[in-house]
């Protein structure tokens, strides 16, 4: 479309508000004959507070699939289309990078995989997706049912005292005990302790999620970053997990080198499960900085996102009191006081619809975000490179054109006997772990914590909304009377699956 529009983008690009621009190009664009994408203009407010993606929605109901959101200079376009969605995460995933979001990021996850984008993106996926190998996430069972346990020691205490619980902050410190563990075998006990280690990971998630909300990057102004008190804590915290990431790499190398090494497909160290070891054992090519910067980014994507599903879930259900009866019906059946194995992953069908409900109702993150990086078209509208985009998996989730009661808990709406739903069978209305090349790589490890939670959790005590609770997640928490566990019905359970399956398969 040639000089004026890339004058206009430069113009724009240098802040010269977009009023102005109008003015100075009226006329230009219109000899053009493509579609306009709706404009939703002035609305700095809709995307400032916290919760930005609730205003979204209200403008996505009002201008549809694809609107741009303007206030000054700035522009997003906001999608909330499930084809567009496809469009950009998969069939044309090339065409973007992580835009902003690797420039909120950059101080704590710094080329982590979450940010990375382009050589060395596909090199660290190819690196660490094998490492979430099958018999890594059949191991890792065994830890959430041991972590879980811890939790239901300290719940146990609360129910003999009569005390009420935070269930938000225990889930975070669940959460992080277990990703701990799973990522670079270090046993965090923050369900137990307050250790400075455990402050500093609260004090730079926090830095990051205040920095992904606020509308001016204050921490880039250098004076600022020495001088703000808070700007220095995060440095603080930042140094003090470096140090102790680089003391885990450091002795996890020396123990690879100590090992009789098989390395293979599974590969896994008894002892020491964790991710690292794989990526070290596998002779990972790689700085330090680099895997520090992927175990990082890993210890934060796998911390608050479970952390906030299971907040989300036992919220839901202390408004639904037949689908705990449900779920405790199907865990009595399948688990009685039993761990959890891998087995049961299959045969705990309610509990997973129940977690794949929390996710549509409450996605985090809520929104997705990529930044053109070639000219492209969006549905029938061209776009320029450089374009910055938000597509809201919070308006995917609660459509209403594409959800029968959109805004209802309701586990049932997919068959027990059907797929879960994922991207692909939901034809992208339904992107809990995102899409394409950029997926979620802790999807299998993610949905296998919080049923594994949920089932030892409801299986031990009822959860209540605590009077008066004011917002957070405060229960009361009492002891369950557990029916018996008969074995016999067990084996029942087994041998019609049995015949389930060979009927299927006929
Ligand atoms: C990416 C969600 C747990 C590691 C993503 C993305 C989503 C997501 C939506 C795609 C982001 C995008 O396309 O911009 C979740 C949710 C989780 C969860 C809802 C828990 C309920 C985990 C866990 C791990 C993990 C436990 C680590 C073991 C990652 C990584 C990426 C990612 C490394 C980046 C992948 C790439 O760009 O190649 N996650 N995640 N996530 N997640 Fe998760």
């Amino acid at each position: 479309s040639g000089f004026p529009s890339l004058l206009k983008n430069g113009l724009s690009k240098i802040g010269v508000p977009s009023g102005v621009l109008e003015i100075l190009f009226k006329g230009v664009d219109d000899v053009e004959d493509y579609p306009k994408i709706p404009e939703a203009k002035g609305a700095i407010k809709a995307i400032r507070s916290e919760a930005f993606f609730i205003p979204l929605y209200e403008l996505y109901l009002t201008y549809g699939g694809i609107f741009r959101l303007t206030f000054g200079p700035k522009s997003f376009l906001i999608v909330s289309d499930p084809s567009i969605a496809k469009h950009i995460l998969k069939d044309n995933s090339k065409a973007y990078s992580k835009g902003i979001l690797a420039e909120i990021l950059d101080f704590v996850m710094g080329k982590g995989l979450i940010p990375a984008d382009g050589e060395i993106w596909r090199i660290r996926r190819r690196a660490i997706v094998p490492a979430l190998h099958q018999k890594y996430v059949a191991a890792m069972i065994s830890l959430f049912g041991l972590a879980t346990d811890r939790l239901c020691q300290k719940l146990d205490d609360a129910a003999t005292d009569g005390e009420d619980v935070e269930m938000e902050s225990l889930f975070s410190r669940l959460t992080l005990d277990i990703i701990g563990k799973a990522v670079f075998n270090y046993d965090f006990d923050s369900l137990t302790n307050d250790t400075g280690i455990v402050e500093a990971v609260y004090t730079v998630l926090r830095e990051a999620e205040d920095r992904s909300v606020s509308p001016i990057p204050t921490w880039e102004i250098p004076i600022w970053k020495d001088l703000s008190p808070r700007q220095r804590k995060v440095t603080e915290a930042l140094k003090l997990i470096n140090d102790v990431l680089d003391d885990l790499i450091a002795t996890c190398k020396r123990l690879v080198e100590e090992e009789e090494l098989q390395f293979s497909d599974e590969y896994m160290n008894e002892q020491d499960p964790s991710i690292l070891h794989f990526l070290l054992a596998s002779g990972d090519d790689v700085s330090s900085k680099q895997l520090r910067d992927d175990l990082m980014t890993m210890l934060i994507a796998g911390h608050e996102t479970s952390a906030a599903l299971l907040t989300w879930t036992f919220y839901l259900l202390s408004k639904e009191p037949s689908v705990v009866s449900k779920l405790q019906d199907e865990v009595d059946f399948v688990l009685g006081d039993r761990f959890p194995t891998i087995d049961d992953m299959k045969k705990l069908k309610y509990t997973t619809r129940v977690i794949n409900e929390s996710l549509r109702l409450y996605p985090q993150p809520p929104v997705l975000i990529r930044r053109s990086i070639e000219n492209d078209v969006l549905g029938k509208y061209p776009i320029k490179r450089g374009e910055d985009i938000f597509i809201s998996v919070w308006n995917l989730h609660r459509s209403p054109s594409l959800w029968q009661d959109a805004e209802k808990f309701n586990p049932e709406r997919w068959p027990l006997d059907g797929p879960n739903p994922n991207e692909t069978n939901q034809n992208f209305c339904y992107l809990p772990f995102g899409g394409g090349p950029r997926k979620c790589v802790g999807d299998m490890f993610a949905s296998f914590e919080t049923v594994v939670a949920v089932a030892m959790l409801v299986r031990r005590f009822n959860f209540q909304m605590a009077l008066g609770a004011p917002p957070g997640l405060k229960m009361t928490v009492t002891r369950r009377m557990k029916p018996p566990i008969i074995p016999e019905i067990n084996m029942e359970g087994l041998k019609m699956e049995g015949t389930a399956r060979i009927l299927e398969a006929e």
